[in-house]
């Protein structure tokens, strides 16, 4: 049984799955889950702004009966005022479960092994698995079988395109991804997609042509050109990526009626216009609606059970 939440790469098919259907089911039927979990209480680590994880999670916990304790980037200083080792040996004594967004990623990790109780990785410089399970449930619930679906991604090979990539492999969904040449998705991760997707029927393509990968395409997404702690470079790669931008001229490429997809926030006239981010094909807003709904499903499962250390 899984014991945090830190990477989809360390999903099975079958907790893949079943993270999808929970949340589904909470989706339609909240009131049922009221009281998943009475008493136990969230917190929720930030280096990093956040406007949907952080209110999804806090809403997520008070739904299910919890709450949730927000720990704002100078609160803690993760790393500089007190080792993620220390703060996790500090926290497990007083909550139930920690959720963490940071820079790297490698404290998320050592959050995780220190801590008697169940880490969620909220972003961190490499991956993003909550987003990736949101936006795979908006992609069922608008296109229905994952494993007849292509996601076109456009832009850099960040932590969005590497857990959307880790989530296609677990789904058997055949992914695209275009980025400038020098900013393509890490090797190490195409390796665990790629291994990860041998038996479920997904492919991998990846190019430096957008147009290309968005040929066939059921949905295209895309992201901002400058993460979080990128900021230092956003006037170059607004350059580089320019080529990349998600405009009309590109979604006409896709399949009629393809799907627009970002995880948001989104800077409109750069990764995307206006026109397609606002037209009837964008679901951003259900994505980011489907953030509650898939975080519920993994805090239930993660924290009403004892973390198997
Ligand atoms: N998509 C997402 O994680 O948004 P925030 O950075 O606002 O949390
Ligand atoms: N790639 C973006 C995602 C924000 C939700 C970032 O890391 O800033």
């Amino acid at each position: 049984m899984l014991s945090d939440f830190i990477t989809i790469h360390d999903l099975s098919t079958y907790e893949f799955n079943e993270i999808l259907d929970l949340a589904q089911k909470m989706k339609e039927k909240p009131h049922k889950f009221r009281t998943h979990l009475q008493g136990k209480i969230l917190a929720m680590i930030f280096q990093k702004p956040s406007l949907r994880t952080r209110v999804t999670f806090e809403v997520g916990m008070l739904q299910l009966g919890g709450e949730a304790i927000y720990l704002a980037p100078a609160d803690i200083q993760l790393g500089t005022r007190e080792t993620p080792y220390d703060v996790a040996k500090n926290l497990e004594r007083w909550v139930d479960g920690i959720m963490a967004r940071t820079f790297a990623h490698s404290i998320v990790v050592e959050l995780a092994e220190a801590a008697r109780i169940p880490v969620v990785n909220a972003l961190t410089d490499l991956l993003h698995p909550c987003q990736a399970m949101a936006d795979f449930l908006t992609l069922k619930e608008k296109k229905g079988d994952l494993a007849r679906l292509k996601l076109a991604y456009v832009g850099d090979g960040n932590n969005v395109c590497h857990s959307l990539m880790l989530a296609g492999a677990k789904a058997g969904t055949h992914i695209a991804v275009a980025t400038p040449k020098g900013y393509e998705p890490k090797e190490e991760i195409v390796k665990q997609a790629q291994a990860d997707g041998r038996e479920s029927g997904f492919s991998l393509e990846i190019t430096h042509d957008p147009v290309a990968a968005v040929k066939e395409a059921d949905a295209v997404y895309t992201d901002v050109w400058a993460s979080m702690g990128q900021e230092h470079e956003k006037e170059q790669r607004a350059k580089i990526f320019a080529p990349f931008q998600v405009n009309q001229e590109l979604m006409a490429q896709a399949k009629p009626g393809a799907l627009f997809m970002h995880c948001l926030p989104a800077h409109r006239g750069e990764e995307v216009t206006s026109e397609v981010i606002d037209s009837p094909q964008s679901v951003v807003f259900d994505q980011a609606e489907n953030r509650l709904h898939v975080q519920k499903a993994i805090l239930s499962l993660l924290m009403s059970q004892k973390k198997s250390v």
